[in-house]
């Protein structure tokens, strides 16, 4: 069988890359009669002389569709040679576009790096090679392009090659293999060029149809995300997904991370055929010997191999939208099959990509490339992205939007997390709990600066103290003159904010306690993020609904009219969000329910939960 190679060509327009491409599908007859005949009639149009024909033209719909403001992220193109298949894929090179390039190399085996030869290496060549070096790709042609330009002298040849190589010392490339070329005239593109004699190199056609771009990263083991448990009957339990390193046979032992469970496999389907055994990007079903605990994202791996579980990492990372990044913010991070919560921690740094050079960052923009930490809401099951692409990359997505606003590539997981074990207590919650003869509970009040949150939880303790109930109040104010003193009212702050006072909270309930929690809480992502802390019946959210002008009314600390004459900064509902929550357990609504009956909705809530 053929093999396929898929490559990304990285430079600009002027470069001559759109002739390069063109150049590959003309000279492999991978164009159809009816694209030559346009093509001649456009390369007529477009004023080329004799009977030459254009070839950027068979690829510059692209640039076209582009100045119209069509945004495309990548092109791809296919050829054949009888040797293999290829797959280029065609990105735009200005810095602008770091987010394609990074999403055609990431697929990618090789890149053809094109140099123009009267100009030499360019900011723009160590841009793109720093980009493909990041998305783990190993091995660079140089097409050092317009040698018909420079009288095709091997010195200018030479010198490009060295700057070039002591350049690109640091990405680590396994193989860097450069070619003077014309693209135009077709020197040395399918054929071995007669003009240069002096060059005892290969064709790039030949080059691509004989390299082996596949490193002996040992991906030997077989590994297997999840992607869907398929139960048609009760009688059948299928655990589908597509290998992604090594093969699989029917009697192997295998484990499931990040459980660590081991079972055997009693068969294997490839479609509807049942076989003995599987191979890589194979999509398959599984079944055991036994009914095991897993679902969609674990990974299934042969014994043998070691899979890491963490939540905490180091990672590579481009932002992909035009919104800025903050850190702190709660995002789905989805790898291979797997989707968690996941917050980002640190920029380490954010990296000059065209320099190499190391920046502090606070906040990153569309385009921005990085080096940061995050951490996820449970242990995830992965592998380095250099070890393999698919089980070490993610995506990150705005929970609101769904708009993927991030990529990134795992570094390592950091030790910390791994290093840390739950410890088994002996009294348990509900030991606490029956102690004090009560059910745990969180009762979450949420609503604007003066809407009576405080007021409500007050009222609401002292008839639970009074029914011999052991609680306490969380209230946001109070909390900010201790344990969150060091935070103020930004994005990021409330977000810790918030998540600290969660923390807290479930501590709390584990204690055996009924904690009220009073915090404005404005965003829904981080009352989801408090509601996921705890049992369903635990958590009972309160929206305290004053309108907010009815809150500026009152404005018993004098802060609305500060934030008002622009004396105090993001004030919720002046000019920072409130986010209403769409179905709380509880809906207090303050104009109609003086605070005693709204206790009383909160008391009925807890009974019946
Ligand atoms: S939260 O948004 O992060 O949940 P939190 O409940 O802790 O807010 O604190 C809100 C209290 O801080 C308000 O009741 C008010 O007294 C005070 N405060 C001071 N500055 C602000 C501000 N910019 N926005 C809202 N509340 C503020």
């Amino acid at each position: 069988m053929i093999d396929t190679l898929r490559f990304i060509t990285c430079g600009s327009v002027d470069d001559g890359k759109s002739t390069l491409i063109g150049r590959l599908l003309f000279d492999t007859k991978n164009i159809l009669d009816d694209q030559l005949v346009a093509l001649e009639k456009d390369s007529r149009k477009y004023g080329t002389q004799g009977e030459d024909l254009d070839l950027a033209l068979l690829v510059d719909g692209l640039h076209a569709e582009r100045e119209q403001g069509i945004t495309i992220d990548v092109a791809y193109r296919f050829f054949s040679t009888e040797h293999r298949h290829f797959i280029v894929a065609d990105t735009p090179g200005h810095e602008q576009y770091t987010r394609n390039m990074a999403t055609g190399a990431s697929t990618a085996d090789l890149a053809v790096i094109l140099i123009d030869a009267r100009k030499g290496v360019l900011t723009q060549t160590c841009r793109h090679s720093r980009i493909v070096s990041m998305m783990g790709i190993k091995h660079i042609v140089l097409a050092i392009n317009k040698m018909d330009l420079v009288n095709y002298d091997e010195i200018k040849v030479n010198s490009i090659l060295d700057i070039y190589k002591n350049f690109a010392q640091e990405l680590k490339f396994t193989s860097i293999y450069a070619i003077p070329m014309s693209a135009l005239t077709g020197e040395n593109i399918s054929e071995k060029s007669v003009l240069m004699p002096w060059y005892n190199g290969v064709s790039l056609l030949k080059h691509l149809s004989t390299i082996n771009p596949h490193d002996v990263i040992d991906n030997t083991n077989f590994i297997m995300p999840v992607q869907w448990v398929n139960r048609p009957n009760s009688d059948f339990r299928g655990i589908c997904g597509r290998i992604a390193s090594g093969k699989v046979d029917t009697g192997e032992t295998v484990s499931i991370h990040p459980s660590g469970i081991e079972a055997t496999i009693k068969s294997i389907y490839n479609g509807f055929d049942q076989v003995k055994s599987a191979a890589l990007n194979d999509s398959i079903t599984l079944t055991f010997d036994k009914e095991i605990d897993i679902g969609r994202g674990d990974f299934i791996s042969s014994s043998a191999e070691s899979i890491e579980s963490a939540n905490q990492f180091s990672s590579k990372f481009i932002w992909l939208s035009s919104d800025t990044f903050i850190p702190g913010k709660s995002y789905i991070l989805k790898l291979a099959c797997k989707e968690v919560t996941a917050v980002i921690t640190k920029i380490k740094y954010r990296e000059d990509i065209n320099s190499g050079m190391h920046l502090t960052a606070n906040k990153l923009e569309l385009n921005d490339i990085a080096t940061i930490e995050f951490r996820t809401s449970e242990s995830i099951a992965f592998k380095p992205y250099l070890v393999n692409k698919r089980l070490g990359s993610f995506i990150l997505i705005d929970k609101v939007s769904f708009e993927t606003v991030g990529v990134g590539m795992i570094n390592f997981a950091l030790r910390r997390s791994q290093n840390i074990y739950k410890q088994k207590l002996e009294i348990s919650k509900s030991t606490r709990a029956n102690l004090k003869n009560q059910t745990p509970k969180c009762i979450w009040l949420t609503g604007h600066s003066g809407s009576g949150k405080s007021t409500i939880a007050n009222l609401l303790e002292k008839q639970l103290y009074l029914s011999g109930r052991h609680t306490y109040i969380l209230d946001g104010d109070n909390i900010r003159l201790g344990l969150n003193k060091d935070l103020g009212f930004t994005e990021t702050d409330r977000i810790e904010n918030i998540r600290r006072v969660a923390e807290v909270a479930k501590l709390m309930t584990d204690a055996g306690l009924i904690v009220i929690v009073s915090f404005i809480s404005p965003f829904k992502n981080e009352r989801k993020m408090a509601r996921n802390l705890f049992s369903k019946k635990e958590f009972i959210e309160v929206f305290v609904d004053t309108p907010i002008e009815e809150c500026e009314r009152r404005d018993v600390k004098g802060l609305y009219a500060k934030a008002r004459s622009g004396q105090l900064k993001n004030f919720t509902g002046i000019d920072s969000l409130y986010e209403r929550p769409i179905s709380p357990e509880v809906h207090l609504i303050t104009k109609t329910s003086d605070p005693t009956s709204c206790v009383d909705q909160i008391l009925k809530a807890m009974e019946n939960s």
